[in-house]
């Protein structure tokens, strides 16, 4: 079984959005998928709590049981685990990592998001885990997507699909779906299936970190 963990210390970036995506993704290429919520916000509970479809299944866990829910979870044949994580430089975090194959880091093309990102940079270093940038909440043809995409590869590998701001990320999560469930066909679901593709490549050739 693989875990992805979703990280970023700045609030907002996309965290939540992207680990229930992902897990529908996964879930919809015929893997079977866990998510875990570490946020005390409960965001991607409350996402999941709203949903008709059985997959991806939720496991209610804490960071004192998280590593004893993993090793239930691996044991009942799951393909993979997604972990969503709060916006903050806490313990909390470091343990979550530390059980990563993959994290993965959205940033939105800003300033605020590029300055913010060091920390959590730091902490997947200092867990020594492998990870993966995603720039979330692009405008169109924005210069600052791209500048953004060249400062974060200073620090590690970009995934080239850049995810779009697009209200239908936002409305497809309200009565617990995703933009593919929404439609197949949209550009906001060929971004969600192209990010999974990227990252479950950098899952399956184990590449050591840049
Ligand atoms: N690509 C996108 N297009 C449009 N809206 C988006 C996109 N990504 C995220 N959002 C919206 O931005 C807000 C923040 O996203 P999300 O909750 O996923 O971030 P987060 O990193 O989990 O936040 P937190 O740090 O509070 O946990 C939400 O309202 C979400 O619907
Ligand atoms: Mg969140």
């Amino acid at each position: 079984m693989k875990i992805i963990v979703l990280a970023s210390q700045k609030g907002g970036a996309g965290k939540t959005t992207l680990c229930g995506h992902l897990s529908v993704e996964a879930s919809l290429n015929g893997h079977k998928v866990a998510i875990i919520d570490t946020d005390p916000q409960g965001s991607l509970a409350a996402w999941w709590n709203e949903r008709e479809s059985d997959s991806p299944d939720f496991v209610s866990s804490s960071i004192i049981k998280l590593q004893d829910d993993i090793n239930l979870i691996k044991n009942e044949g799951f393909d993979y685990l997604f972990i969503d994580t709060p916006p903050a430089v806490t313990e909390t975090i470091e343990k979550v990592v530390g059980v990563a194959d993959l994290v993965v880091i959205p940033t939105r093309p800003s300033p605020h998001d590029l300055r913010a990102v060091g920390k959590t940079v730091d902490i997947v270093n200092d867990c020594n885990k492998r990870m993966v940038f995603v720039i979330n909440g692009a405008a169109n043809r924005a210069r600052i997507s791209t500048d953004a995409a060249i400062a974060l590869s200073q620090h590690g590998a970009v995934c080239p699909t850049v995810i779009y701001q697009r209200t239908d990320f936002a409305s497809s999560m309200i009565d617990g779906r995703t933009v593919q469930e929404m439609d197949k066909a949209s550009k906001s679901a060929i971004e969600v299936g192209e990010l999974w593709k990227y990252v479950n490549t950098h899952l399956r050739n184990g590449k050591l970190r840049p």
